[in-house]
This record gives structure tokens, C-alpha cells and sequence, in this order.
């Protein structure tokens, strides 16, 4: 059995770590290795890293330095764990990946995409998923959902420009890739938005048998 490594991406409160669960429960049930996961944070030092990127006391950060420390997340997560798994013929499910950094510090924060994607392919070292859902949201509707959370992190304390600006980021990067990035209407309720996404990841992943 050969890995699969499949991407869920999308604007705050889009749903992506709660579709990406239930995708998980769902391969795992069809006989699949499944690993669920996410960036930023899944590893030892993500972790840390993570802690920097959403406190809210570091406001003024500036965006190199926030590029900086999601690629070096996203090294100690290729290397420590998607590889590794990959390599194992195991199934990675990833909450964010590549595509968040191009939304967010790209799309967002206005830096150099052909920059991003450059060192983006040191720090993801060949890693690359064959399959990215994208669900896509209306921006106050997201941050409205998640407006329960409670304290606000220093992402979701954007204006709503910048969110804006990420999701067209998103939509951005579908339309130019739509082979590998599947747009999911996530406005819909939880069951009919996997039902959806289930159908896609049944395409490339008929059967768990062998
Ligand atoms: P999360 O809320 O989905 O766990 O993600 C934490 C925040 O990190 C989210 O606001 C998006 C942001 N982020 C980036 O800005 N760039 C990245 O490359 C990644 C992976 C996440």
C-alpha cells in the first residue's frame, strides 16, 4: 500500500479540523492506516512554535519572521512525522499545509509568492499532497463560528480585510490547481458538506483491503 497524503485547508471556522476527523474515523473504519494531524504545532517544537505564532502579545511580529516560523514548523513536521508515515504506506490527513502559508503570508500579509514557494520546497522537502480539499466559507460567517472559542489568537484578531484577502488566496490557488484542490461549499451543514468530501476521498481511495 502506497502513502497518501491528503490536505484539508480553508478560512477560520471553515470546519476544516472537525471534516478532517470525521475522515480519519471514516478511513480508519475502511481498513486504512490513517494518520490525522496538523500544522501549525504537531510536533515537539511545533508546539513552541506554535505558542509564538498565535499569542497575541507578539502584535507587532514581523511577517518574515511569521513565514519563518511556519516553514520551520513545517519541517519539523515533514521530517518528524509526514514523511516517516508516508514512507510506511500510511494515510496522512493534514489540517493546513502549504497552502494555508500562501493564503495567509502570501495572500494576507502581501509578501512574495515565487519567494514563498522557494523556500516552501526546502522546508516540505519533496512532500507534496495528491489530494487538498478547500472549504470554502463566507469570512464573517467563519469568524462568527468561532467567535465561541473563546480568547481571540493573534490570526483571528485580523481585520476582516486580511481574512478576505486569504480566502481569495485559497480560491486563488483552486482555480490554478483544480486537479489536486477541491472546493467544498462548507456553508452547508456538517453531514452534507462530508458526504461530499467523502465522495472525493473515495476516488482515490477506493478500498482499504490491501
Ligand atoms: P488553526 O487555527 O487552523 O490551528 O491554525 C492556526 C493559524 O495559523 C491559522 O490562523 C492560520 C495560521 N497559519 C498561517 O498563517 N500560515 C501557515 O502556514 C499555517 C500552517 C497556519
Amino acid at each position: 500500500m502506497r502513502g497518501v497524503f491528503i490536505t484539508f485547508e480553508g478560512i477560520e471556522g471553515s470546519g476544516k479540523s472537525t471534516v478532517s476527523k470525521m475522515a480519519s474515523k471514516y478511513l480508519a473504519s475502511k481498513g486504512f492506516k490513517v494518520i490525522h494531524t496538523y500544522e501549525p504545532g504537531d510536533t515537539a517544537a511545533g508546539k513552541e512554535i506554535r505558542r509564538i505564532l498565535l499569542d497575541p502579545v507578539h502584535e507587532d511580529m514581523h511577517p518574515v519572521t511569521e513565514l519563518l516560523l511556519c516553514f520551520a514548523d513545517r519541517a519539523e513536521h515533514v521530517h518528524h512525522l509526514i514523511a516517516p508515515a508516508l514512507k510506511m504506506g500510511e494515510v496522512v490527513l493534514c489540517d493546513r499545509f502549504t497552502d494555508s502559508t500562501m493564503a495567509y503570508q502570501g495572500f494576507g500579509r502581501g509578501l512574495d509568492l515565487k519567494m514563498l514557494r522557494e523556500i516552501d520546497a526546502v522546508a516540505r522537502d519533496g512532500v507534496w499532497p495528491e489530494l487538498t480539499i478547500l472549504l470554502d466559507l463566507d469570512v464573517r460567517a467563519g469568524l462568527q463560528r468561532n467567535s465561541h472559542a473563546g480568547k481571540k489568537d493573534r490570526f483571528e484578531m485580523e481585520e476582516i480585510a486580511f481574512h478576505e484577502r486569504v480566502r481569495g488566496g485559497f480560491s486563488s490557488i483552486a482555480r490554478k490547481e483544480p486537479e489536486r484542490v477541491k472546493v467544498v461549499d462548507a456553508s452547508r451543514s456538517i453531514d452534507a458538506v462530508f458526504a461530499e468530501v467523502r465522495a472525493l476521498i473515495d476516488q482515490i481511495l477506493p478500498d482499504g483491503s490491501d
